[in-house]
């Protein structure tokens, strides 16, 4: 099972959108996946149209009892449409094939994760997710979407993730903070997080006309080096109505969600590996 942490320091910078976006992506791919909302704005699940529902409890309340709490009673199915049971409005993109309908499932995020916001290098605190998500098996990727901010629920996230993946935008906060926060990343995997396997960093909201956004992606380039991922996600139009109606981009109609959907099937291809190359990572 992969679990990646989907992190910036700052806000806005488009973590809840990567994290719906590569859900969206393996929704449509048949990729079995858990999203952990940790953000305690609860964004993700707005977006995965999820209804606080009264029969399961919130990641931050069960985060209070990690051991006794049993998270696959508490995971909720997305609302989404399947992709494939969405018929193209506009005849641009071809009806995917039917398949049984994908796992896509969330564990709601609410403002009682701000609780656990607080600096910390304590195992006990630190491991409260990774207990968390102990009994979990029934899915191949794990997405989760954190908050602006380095604390507790962060870190939380990054000890019991497989991978990190950071959201950096191209202007000059967002590549130093970046930067800051790949070596904030380094220090803590070597002592709390080592079955942190992979880093990377994806640049989002990009125009490709802007001269000052070209030469921040070969700043990004120079910092990164290899871990600056091979996919930029440009500035979208319709971003605020997709997500607005709580859809998966992948099922959204027009050439422009077909753009969006393409590149989040290549950012998932450059950070999912299935789990026959993973063998022997499980850190359960
Ligand atoms: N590539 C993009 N194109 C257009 N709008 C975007 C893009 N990425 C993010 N946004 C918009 O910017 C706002 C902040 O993005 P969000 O994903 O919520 O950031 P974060 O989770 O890092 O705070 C949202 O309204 C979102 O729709
Ligand atoms: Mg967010």
């Amino acid at each position: 099972m992969q679990i990646i942490s989907i992190s910036s320091l700052k806000g806005g910078v488009g973590k809840t959108s990567v994290t719906l976006g590569l859900a969206s992506a393996a929704q449509a791919q048949g990729i079995p996946t858990l999203v952990v909302d940790m953000d305690p704005h609860a964004d993700a699940t707005t977006g995965l149209a999820v209804r606080q529902d009264a029969g399961t409890e919130d990641v931050g309340t069960l985060l209070s009892h990690p051991r006794r709490a049993s998270l696959p009673d508490h995971v909720v199915a997305s609302g989404w449409p399947s992709a494939a049971a969405v018929s193209p409005a506009d005849g641009t993109r071809e009806s995917a094939p039917r398949r049984a309908p994908t796992v896509l499932d969330v564990v709601r995020g609410s403002s009682r994760t701000s609780l656990y916001e607080r600096p910390t290098t304590r195992q006990r605190e630190l491991r409260r997710l990774t207990q968390l998500l102990e009994p979990v098996t029934r899915y191949a990727l794990v997405l989760i979407d954190c908050p602006p901010a380095l604390n507790g629920v962060t870190r939380m996230a990054w000890a019991a993730s497989t991978d990190v993946l950071l959201v950096a935008e191209p202007s000059l906060f967002s590549v130093a903070g970046t930067e800051r926060t790949l070596r904030a990343l380094d220090l803590f995997r070597r002592e709390y997080a080592q079955g942190v396997t992979s880093t990377g960093v994806v640049a989002n909201r990009v125009r490709p006309a802007s001269v000052e956004h070209q030469f921040r992606l070969g700043e990004m380039e120079r910092m990164y080096g290899d871990r600056l991922l091979p996919v930029a996600i440009p500035e979208q139009g319709n971003w605020q109505q997709i997500q607005g109606a709580a859809w998966p981009v992948h099922a959204w109609p027009g050439q422009t969600a077909a753009q969006s959907a393409a590149l989040f099937d290549d950012l998932l291809a450059a950070i999912h590996r299935p789990l026959k190359d993973r063998r022997g990572q499980r850190r359960h």
